[in-house]
């Protein structure tokens, strides 16, 4: 594991190692989606993007939302045994929902849902465009997802009214905006902020219960979603493709190559954290530079840099916040869940 060598790789877009993600992503999250682009769109696009998901956003607006959310949502899961899993994917889904259609978002929740789990599972498939196959369905959910989307936009230019959320701030209504977009970027930006805020959100909310279950005094919120983000390991790596022949470390890296920085490794070694395999958030305590350290790649690092991380911790510390302070755990007659 070079750390350096890393570090290189994230911060050197400008140098040719763009995003490299698989042909399936790319098709179904759209081309104006801010993987799929660099250089200046994407400058533009992310520019967008943090002015519904930046740190501001949180601050004013989304944290409120957000907790109004997990209190309704959080409200009648006594006396049942849950499928955590479940639970947190279709948690995750309906607040970010929320705050992408505030007021369309329980209409239309029951006819998106469907889609966008299609549409995920299609992402991570071989792109093979035959009947039936996981990649056609992601396709057609898309498809579907979009039209949902672009009728939500059309009513709101015919109606006039303001919206105060994400959709609001993006079509222009809204005093915040700065950004003119086009409807298909509107729409790619939207379709991000679902997807890249599900996996990771759902995944660590659901690992950071499973953790909690067996280290109840580690209630500090911030350092148990780092360190359940570090042992769960919620993203495995990114990929970046080389748009032009790089030297990486002497060695020559032709135009067209995938590169895979492997966030796993970095993670679990015991140089960097002692006895890696533990579940300790009490190591971000003990040393409080870690968060700041160059193999701390949890969030990714350089242009690239999760613009959704303090919505992603806003989101994750009010779900355990709610969980923990309403509800005791009892095991259910399987032994498992409750
Ligand atoms: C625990 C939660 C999260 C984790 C661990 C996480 C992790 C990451 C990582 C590692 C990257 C870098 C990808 C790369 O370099 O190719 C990234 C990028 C990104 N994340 Fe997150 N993320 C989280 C939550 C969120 C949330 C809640 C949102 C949105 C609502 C979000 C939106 C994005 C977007 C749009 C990008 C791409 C940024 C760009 O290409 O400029 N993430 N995230």
């Amino acid at each position: 594991m070079d750390e350096e060598l890393n570090r290189y790789i994230l911060m050197n877009e400008s140098k040719g190692i763009v995003p490299g993600y698989p042909k399936s992503m790319v098709d179904i999250l759209g081309n104006c989606n801010i993987a799929a682009v660099h250089g200046s769109t994407h400058k533009y696009l992310r520019g967008a993007l943090l002015s519904i998901i930046g740190p501001a956003m949180v601050r004013d607006q989304l944290l409120t939302k957000i907790d109004h959310f997990m209190r309704s949502h959080l409200s009648n899961w006594d006396n049942q045994v849950l499928d955590i899993q479940r639970k947190t994917k279709e948690m995750t889904f309906l607040l970010s929902l929320m705050m992408v259609v505030s007021m369309e978002s329980s209409r239309i929740s029951d006819s998106i849902m469907p889609e966008y789990f299609k549409m995920v599972s299609g992402t991570i498939s071989l792109p093979i465009d035959l009947p039936r196959t996981k990649y056609r369905r992601g396709c057609q959910a898309r498809k579907a997802l979009v039209s949902i989307l672009r009728e939500v936009m059309e009513e709101r230019r015919k109606s006039q009214e303001t919206h105060k959320d994400m959709l609001g701030v993006l079509m222009g209504n809204d005093d915040e905006s700065r950004h003119k977009l086009s409807d298909e970027e509107i729409i790619d930006l939207l379709i991000a902020v679902m997807y890249s805020g599900y996996e990771t959100v759902s995944a660590t909310s659901m690992m950071a219960v499973k953790y909690l279950q067996d280290h109840p005094k580690a209630l500090e919120e911030l350092r148990v979603i780092f360190e359940t983000a570090r042992l769960a390991t919620i993203v495995n790596g990114v990929l970046r493709k080389t748009i032009q022949d790089v030297e990486l470390n002497g060695y020559l890296i032709p135009k067209g190559w995938k590169i895979y920085v492997f966030i796993r490794e970095i993670n679990y070694d015991p140089f960097l954290y002692p006895e890696p395999l533990k579940f300790n958030p009490w190591r971000w305590l003990q040393d409080q530079s870690l968060e700041s350290k160059n193999h701390f790649l949890v969030f990714g690092r350089g242009t690239r840099l999760c613009p959704g991380k303090d919505l992603g911790i806003a989101e994750i510390s009010t779900f355990l916040h709610y969980l923990v302070t309403r509800y005791r755990r009892g095991e259910s007659r399987k032994g498992k869940g409750g």
